[in-house]
């Protein structure tokens, strides 16, 4: 299929290779809301991150990946390091083939402002219309240069016939020839990637943010351990590389430069996936709720203990290491709880984001007019109307609001 062999497109990157200067710097302010939205799709993940991740589900599984088609969509094959990570280790995963898609410039918002990299300038393979409307596909399968191992010299590539849309029929054909899909998907698009996955029923490994963990999309999966966070990153925040010319937000503290690139750290990140490591079967030591109120390190509950909601049938637990090993009811925890979650200690019962939780754990259906009045005579602030799904609980007899929670109960208690 691919007549022209083209040799390290991704081992030796050509300059120049990334997206173009004036990048967000030159966008007007009216086309700010644009370009943060195209900003926040364009940052890319670091080798180091990829290889971490990865080496988690190896560490698991030696065989995870061997005989298996990987599919690297919505990637940038010329400086991704995730086709440099599968590419480089194609013959140590035993892997059966990589396929790798990118999406044309032209369908990219233009505050990019996009040009052609070197590499694919001097290919013989160069098309000048094609380059700004079409994406690229780049596959490994074979020993192209004869030197007995297949790696990075061993790629291929050609355009697409399309932009490399993802919800394309031509990618989605791709997505149903591979086994697993491995990506850090356009932040914008997460609900849609997730479902275009999930309805292959494929095994994946990608980037999202923890906030898509409550969408309606996503907490299913979680609840029926149909998807589970990866085993890194989690709750730490990720540094991505960012294109040249990125302006950094004025609130911005972090670091700005790894492994002399420009980077940007992006809070609440965590890979999410359908494969299995060990981390997510190792239970996380409790102690007794009478042990939690005479040593809790919180003073929300050393002394005090838990109280329950007004509209749920649980007890307020705010910090995941105050989980209290005896208590058989259902208990609210914060959403980083998911970083903990081992499916043999704990059972999902529902969240309070969004009403996606089991009857049982109902105390009323949604917050009551008298709990809502009695929280704005408290003071409170905010939009709640009776029937929300929010939990809401009187703390020291003041009503209160509490922030995202995910019920859960023990599978078994320990004493
Ligand atoms: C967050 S970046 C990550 C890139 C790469 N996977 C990585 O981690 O280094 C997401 C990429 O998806 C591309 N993209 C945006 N919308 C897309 C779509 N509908 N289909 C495919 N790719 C898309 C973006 O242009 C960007 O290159």
């Amino acid at each position: 299929m691919y007549s022209q062999p083209v040799t390290s497109p991704v081992r030796k990157p050509l300059t120049p290779f990334r997206p173009g200067v004036g990048y967000a710097g030159s966008v007007a302010n009216d086309n700010l809301g644009a370009a943060r939205k195209a900003k926040n799709d364009e940052f890319y993940t670091q080798f180091h991150d990829i290889e971490k991740e990865m080496n988690a589900y190896l560490e698991y599984n030696p065989d995870v990946f061997r005989n298996k088609t990987v599919l690297l969509p919505c990637d940038d094959p010329e400086w991704s390091n995730f086709t440099k990570y599968f590419a480089q280790n194609f013959e140590t995963l035993g892997l059966k083939k990589l396929v790798s898609t990118s999406y044309a410039p032209n369908s990219k918002p233009k505050e990019l402002d996009l040009h052609p990299t070197l590499f694919e300038l001097e290919s013989p393979q160069y098309d000048e219309t094609k380059t700004a409307s079409n994406g690229k596909i780049y596959t490994l399968d074979r020993d192209l240069n004869g030197d007995n191992i297949i790696n990075v010299d061993d790629l291929e590539w050609q355009y697409l016939d399309g932009d490399g849309d993802f919800r394309s029929d031509e990618i989605t054909a791709l997505r149903d020839q591979a086994d697993i899909i491995i990506t850090n998907p356009p932040f914008s698009l997460f609900r849609e990637f997730l479902s275009w996955i999930v309805e292959a029923d494929k095994q994946f490994v990608i980037i999202g943010n923890m906030n898509g963990i409550t969408y309606k999309e996503a907490f299913p999966l979680i609840q029926q351990n149909r998807m589970w966070l990866g085993a890194t990153n989690f709750n730490t925040g990720m540094y991505f590389t960012v294109p040249d010319g990125f302006v950094y937000a004025s609130t911005y503290k972090f670091e700005r430069q790894q492994n002399g690139k420009a980077v940007n750290r992006v809070p609440g990140i965590a890979w999410f996936s359908n494969i299995d490591h060990g981390r997510r079967h190792q239970p996380l030591p409790l102690m007794t709720k009478a042990d939690n109120i005479k040593f809790s390190k919180h003073k929300e509950v050393k002394g005090i203990g838990y109280q329950s909601y007004d509209n749920y049938d649980a007890i307020e637990v705010s910090f995941t290491d105050a989980i209290p090993s005896d208590h058989e009811g259902v208990m609210g925890v914060p959403i980083t709880f998911l970083d903990k979650y081992s499916p043999e200690q704990f059972e999902i019962v529902g969240t309070s984001d969004n009403g996606l939780v089991e009857d049982f754990v109902k105390k009323t259906p949604g917050l009551t007019q008298e709990f809502v009045d009695a929280y704005y005579k408290d003071g409170g602030k905010g939009a709640y109307q009776a029937g929300n799904p929010t939990a809401g609980l009187y703390r020291f007899g003041v009503a209160v609001m509490v922030y995202k929670r995910i019920f859960i109960r023990h599978r078994k208690t320990t004493k």
